[in-house]
Parts: structure tokens; sequence; C-alpha cells
């Protein structure tokens, strides 16, 4: 073994930024579906059949018992959002809003969405790692920003927002981070509340698509509505940076691979979904059991964390031969958005393709317990 092999990672959440973890992850798939780690004092679901096992349980919620909202946030702007998200509630609060969206997302024009994007893409040429490193964030919601309504000159700070936001996600953030997640809240909600208030909703935009949607289901909590709005671009931020920079990654490290795309850019989205099953940007999530539950003769109690390690169900040896990846989750917290970022970060990498050539990288990860999601630096022969 070479003296700068990097060592295994410690556990699940410190893979999800290590160097080369995907040894590590295919060794949890063949090891037992559910085990508890005493270092995580909590459960972990790994490989297919034991995060298909966790993500399809009805007592296996996405938040615990009695916390619907983390103390830290409770009575905050961040507070009010995460308590009305799809992605943090259960039953009657997740599955009428889930379906509304999930249909406004599926009437998105992807033709027009890759042409759109191509076009915005193609004029942020990324000329430095420096500018990448923005670009991979920036593109994605200014496209979801454009979807949704918004003009141009509104993008650019409802994606600093965005990312000020998703740090009251993590576990992570600092006081500061906190702050500003709180600051960003606010101005989010006033700005979709002001779009919604004017009538600015264009007809034919996702904003547009989902308040009629909303109305025809009988979903009326309007805050709720406004805080799935925010929803969907926090819920693009880091996991699509994600998917994009992990592809940039493949295509520094396999430098075949672009000569291969440049001559037949129609494996493009195939490239993609390739990078999301072996790179994937979303490593894990997290199930908090209501009561006790029993899997294959496992019994966990009531009360328990389990970390659901997707990247496990990624590599293991058994699904290679499916063509869907569990990198977007799956049971009926899946993904809505999964054709949208696919979409999406194939148009940025198609326009990208010849300026990353010429753009030596390096690169770490962003510190993160749940996504990959690189940071680049100039690369040798920069
Ligand atoms: C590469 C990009 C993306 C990845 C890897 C990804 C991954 C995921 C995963 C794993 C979940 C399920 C989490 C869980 O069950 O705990 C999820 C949920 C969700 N995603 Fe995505 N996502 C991506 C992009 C997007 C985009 C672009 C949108 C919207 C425009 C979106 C909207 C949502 C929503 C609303 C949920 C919550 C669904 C629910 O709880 O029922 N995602 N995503």
């Amino acid at each position: 073994m070479p003296l700068d092999y990097p060592a295994d990672p410690v556990h699940p959440l410190a893979a999800v930024t290590h160097a080369a973890p995907y040894d590590y992850y295919r060794r949890l798939a063949e090891g037992p579906s559910l085990r508890f780690d005493a270092r995580l004092d909590g459960w972990l679901a790994t490989g297919a059949a034991g995060v298909r096992a966790v993500l399809d349980h009805p007592a296996c919620r996405v938040r615990p018992p009695e916390l619907a909202v983390p103390h830290k946030l409770a009575g905050t702007p961040c507070g009010a959002i995460f308590a009305e998200l799809v992605r943090m509630n259960e039953g009657e609060r997740h599955a009428v809003p889930k379906q509304v969206l999930a249909h406004a997302l599926g009437q998105v024009d992807l033709a027009r969405l890759q042409a759109r994007t191509l076009d915005l893409a193609q004029a942020q040429l990324p000329g430095s790692a420096t500018r990448l490193n923005d670009a991979i964030f920036e593109l994605p919601l200014f496209v979801v920003a454009d979807l949704l309504g918004f003009a141009p000159a509104q993008w650019p700070a409802l994606a600093a927002w965005t990312r000020d936001f998703v740090a009251c996600l993590s576990p992570l953030s600092n006081g500061a981070q906190l702050a500003g997640a709180q600051a960003a809240a606010e101005a989010l909600l006033q700005r979709f509340s002001v779009l919604l208030r004017e009538g600015h909703a264009l007809p034919g935009s996702l904003l547009h698509d989902v308040v009629a949607g909303a109305r025809q289901a009988g979903w009326q909590a309007s805050n709720g509505v406004l805080a799935n709005l925010v929803g969907l671009l926090s819920q693009t931020c880091d996991a699509t940076a994600g998917l994009l920079g992990n592809a940039i990654v493949a295509l520094c490290a396999q430098p075949e691979l672009s000569t291969q795309l440049s001559a037949a850019p129609e494996l493009w989205p195939a490239m993609l979904r390739e990078v999301g099953r072996h790179d994937p940007s979303i490593h894990n999530t997290r199930r908090y059991t209501a009561e006790d539950v029993e899997f294959n003769g496992v019994r966990v109690p009531a009360g328990q964390m389990i970390v659901v390690v997707l990247a496990s169900a990624c590599h293991d040896a058994c699904e290679h031969a499916k063509p869907v990846a569990p990198g977007f989750g799956h049971g009926c917290h899946v993904c809505p958005g999964q054709s949208i970022a696919h979409t999406i970060a194939t148009a940025c990498l198609q326009a990208w393709a010849d300026a990353l050539e010429r753009l030596p990288l390096a690169w770490t990860y962003l510190p993160s317990l749940n996504a990959r999601i690189p940071v680049f630096a100039p690369g040798a022969g920069a």
C-alpha cells in the first residue's frame, strides 16, 4: 500500500468528504444491513436492502418524535420554514404538498430547460477555479429561480440567500452562519411573498403551477406553500452543486472521458447518471424510529437515530445491474427534482466542457456530514 494511501474513514459521516471512500462503502454494503455504531450513538442502514427497508418503513420518520423543529431553530424564521418543508414532515403534512410539488416539477419542459441552461451557462464560462466554485452553486440556483419566475436581476441575491439559508440545516454551522441563515430566511420569504402578492407569477412558471396545484388540491396553508417554494431552492443548492462538481472531478481524473464526450455529446446524460451512482453528491440521510421496529430479526427500539447510508447502496454489487441508483432517495420522500437536476447538470457541463479542459484543477471537499461537494483550486500546470 503506498504511504500516502488514505486510511479508511472512521465512520460513514466522515466518509462523505474522504478522498477515496468507495471501498469502505462497498465493504459496508457487504456487511449486515442494520447495525449499531457506538461512535455515532446510532444505527446504520447499509447496502441496497438496508437502505430500502428503512426508507420504506412507516415507523422510520424524517424527524425525531416530539421534535419537529431542532431546538436551535425553534421560534426563528428558519424554524418557520423548516416546520413546513415536505422533506421534514410525514403523513398529511407531507402527502398533499409532496404531490403538488412533484406534479408541478413534472410539468417542467425539460427540452426548454436544457436550452435555457445551455444559454445561461455559456454566458458564465468558469475561467478560474474560484469562479468554478461559485458557478457550480449559482447556475443551478439561477435556473430554478428562472423556472419559478424571478427576473434575472434577482437571481444573484436569491442564490446567495439560499446558500446562507442551507447553513441552518447543517449541524456543523457556527453562530455567525446560523445568524446569516436567519437573515437569509427572512429575505427569501419576503421575496417569494412579493412575487406571489404582486401577481407576477407568470402563467407556465413553476411558481404559478405550484400555487394553482395547491389551490386545486385544497392545500391552503399559505405559509406552507411559501416555505416549500423556498425549499425548492434549498433542495437544489448543495445536491446539484455536488453532482456538477463530482462530474467535473470525473472529467479531470479520466481525461479520456472528455474526448469520448466531445465525439458523442449524446453520452452526456449517461455520464451524469454514472457520476450519480459512482460518486454521488448526497451520501446519507437520517431517520428516527417512532416505535420499536424489527428488520430481519434485528430490533431497533423507539427513539433511535438511523443513518441511512445511500452511498453504500450506490456501491452495492447486487444493485449494479439496475438502472436506477438510490442517490436520489427511495420511498415516499424520494426526490421529485431528479430530472430537473440531471438536465441542469448535463447542460452546464456541455457548455463548460471546452473551458474545463483548459483549467487544470485540484480539489478537496467542503465540510459536510452528508453532501460531497468539491472545492476546486488551481492544479498542476496552472
Ligand atoms: C443532484 C441533485 C439532487 C440530489 C442528489 C437530490 C437528492 C435528494 C434526496 C436523497 C432526497 C430524499 C431525502 C430523504 O429521503 O431523506 C431528496 C428530496 C427532495 N428533493 Fe432532491 N436532490 C437533488 C436535486 C433536487 C432539485 C433540483 C429539486 C427541486 C427543484 C429537489 C427537490 C427535492 C424535494 C422537494 C425533496 C423532498 C421530498 C420529500 O421529502 O418528499 N431536489 N433529494
